[in-house]
């Protein structure tokens, strides 16, 4: 990293999709971006072969997309956000254009727009079929590099929020080899993206630990919806971590699901079939593996050999794992995949604690419900940053901060005791293990309790190691808000408590405190 870094008064935490998009909104704007990996890698958007939905065919509205959404969610979305998610999602979209995002058109130059699981009309637009994500982020990284405004700090992970009389003073991050970075800023926005890497089987990016939740939530910021997590059906099934996406895209060409005596199993369970919302098409996968009959996604018929110029990545990553789409059927299982769950913002990104913003994954808007519909993630990182970046841009001064004195960046130093050192491979994989067996597709009262005695005794082990630390604790609220919530909804399936309840038709909140003081009732209860 360059020495002579400028200190911001903004400071982003993340660079996938939310956070480059909020850095070009704030332009001109002076703002510092932190980022572990390089610029456009090891963000979860990089991958997303979706595409980014909005209502821009004839016929089309803003109020169907947002049905839509509100039906997905299973009954708690926030409709004020559902709105302000599909209202703005075409403005969204003409500004990823102006930043050089090439989405595939017709050859009369309109935008080609394909169908996906839950939407009522075609209204996903792509780039050469499945490479969404990695043409976005590759038009805004460049747009980014040539703002003289956006300063980029690469190799740093952000591990713990400084605050002082509840509100914000900075960011503490370390690089891989354990240098420490303090950088004072008044305003952070945490776009630090998922939590799907505290699983097993994920289809996110290393990255995608969770650390800024449970950054946000020691600062004592409320998280909302953490129980909610959404396995993707389709995940590639070839042993690799993390999983290759095929995405839904190939089932909305017609691609059908099939076990290994060629039945296609989604044709009984559901009236959409292969399009049936993604967690009832999860759990389906998921059974139809436990139960030994096997799962595949057979494309031979519906894609053919346009296999390799419609659907390039999802080829490539077939052949790298010896499979043929074109002449077998993919075998696929479920994998962690979004977090409809994390701090919770209003709809300006506004997080509980003074000074501190969140946007992209890692925010829970109330957009997604206890299930988000397909391609409504890059729309809500985009749409939020934007409107974070209006919040910020009210009152922020155009200068950069006060050069920052040795003493205080001493001072820091001082405050940090905790130790950064390598994470513990044996225990990070039997974290993901519990994840995946006890917090995964199928959650009930003793495998939650099992999984979060086990991660408490893991926690305690590493209070002194902020990295594991951070992820454990995560881990334990996401398990504790599910072993709260008493009934199945969305993503969130209880097999001791089959049907949602009306009386939990509602989001979730939690903090810390309370989230601790609820995991030692459950392992009290346990005991007794
Ligand atoms: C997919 O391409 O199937 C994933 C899109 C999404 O997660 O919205």
């Amino acid at each position: 990293m360059n020495s002579d870094w400028k200190q911001h008064e903004i400071v982003i935490v993340g660079a996938g999709l939310a956070g480059l998009f909020l850095a070009l909104k704030l332009s001109p704007i002076p703002v510092t971006i932190v980022t572990s990996a390089p610029l456009g890698k090891g963000a979860s958007s990089s991958w997303a072969q979706g595409g980014i939905a909005a209502a821009i065919e004839t016929g089309d509205t803003a109020f169907a997309h947002a049905m839509d959404t509100i039906n997905a969610g299973a009954g708690i979305v926030n409709a004020h956000i559902a709105h302000i998610l599909t209202s703005q999602a075409a403005a969204r979209v003409a500004d990823l254009l102006s930043y050089g995002t090439p989405f595939d058109r017709n050859l009369e130059g309109d935008l080609l727009l394909s169908r996906e699981a839950a939407h009522s009309a075609r209204r996903v637009v792509r780039v050469k079929g499945d490479r969404a994500g990695g043409a976005i982020m590759k038009a805004l990284v460049s747009a980014v590099r040539a703002k003289p405004n956006i300063q980029i700090i690469e190799g740093y992970t952000a591990k713990k929020l400084a605050t002082k009389n509840k509100a914000i003073k900075g960011v503490h991050c370390w690089s891989s080899k354990g240098q420490h970075l303090f950088l004072p800023a008044r305003k952070v926005v945490l776009a630090a993206g998922g939590i799907g890497a505290l699983y097993k089987i994920t289809t996110n990016p290393k990255q995608a630990n969770g650390e800024a939740l449970a950054m946000a939530a020691r600062a004592g910021v409320f998280l909302a919806d953490t129980e909610f997590v959404q396995f993707h059906p389709t995940a590639i099934n070839a042993n690799t971590d993390p999983a290759p996406l095929a995405t839904e895209a190939l089932r909305g060409e017609g691609a059908t699901l099939i076990n290994k005596s060629g039945e296609r199993f989604m044709a009984k369970l559901h009236e959409d079939a292969e399009l049936a919302p993604r967690d009832i098409v999860a759990r389906a996968v998921f059974r139809e593996n436990i139960e030994g009959r096997g799962a595949f996604l057979d494309c031979r018929e519906a894609i053919g050999a346009d296999f390799k110029t419609h659907f390039p990545s999802v080829y490539k990553k077939c052949r790298d794992a010896g499979i043929d789409p074109l002449n077998e059927p993919i075998p696929v299982a479920p994998a962690a995949h979004f977090h409809m769950g994390g701090i919770h913002t209003d709809a300006f990104g506004r997080t509980t604690l003074n000074g501190l913003w969140a946007c992209g994954e890692v925010a829970s808007t109330g957009a997604h419900g206890a299930n988000r519909l397909a391609s409504n993630s890059l729309l809500e990182a985009v749409i939020f940053a934007a409107r974070v970046a209006e919040d910020l841009a009210r009152n922020s001064s155009f200068t950069h901060m006060p050069k920052r004195r040795k003493k205080d960046l001493y001072q820091e130093l001082e405050n940090v005791k905790t130790a950064i050192r390598a994470p513990q491979r044996k225990d990070i994989k039997e974290m993901r293990e519990l994840m995946d067996r006890y917090v995964g597709i199928e959650r009930s009262e003793q495998g939650l309790t099992l999984a979060l005695q086990r991660l408490t005794e893991l926690a305690y082990k590493h209070q002194d190691h902020l990295t594991m630390s951070n992820m454990l604790t995560t881990a334990r609220i996401i398990t504790i808000s599910a072993a709260m919530r008493k009934e199945s909804r969305g993503g969130h399936y209880r097999t001791d408590f089959l049907k949602p309840d009306a009386k939990w038709a509602h989001r979730s909140f939690i903090s810390l405190e309370q989230a601790e003081r609820a995991a030692a009732q459950l392992l009290n209860n346990q005991k007794a």
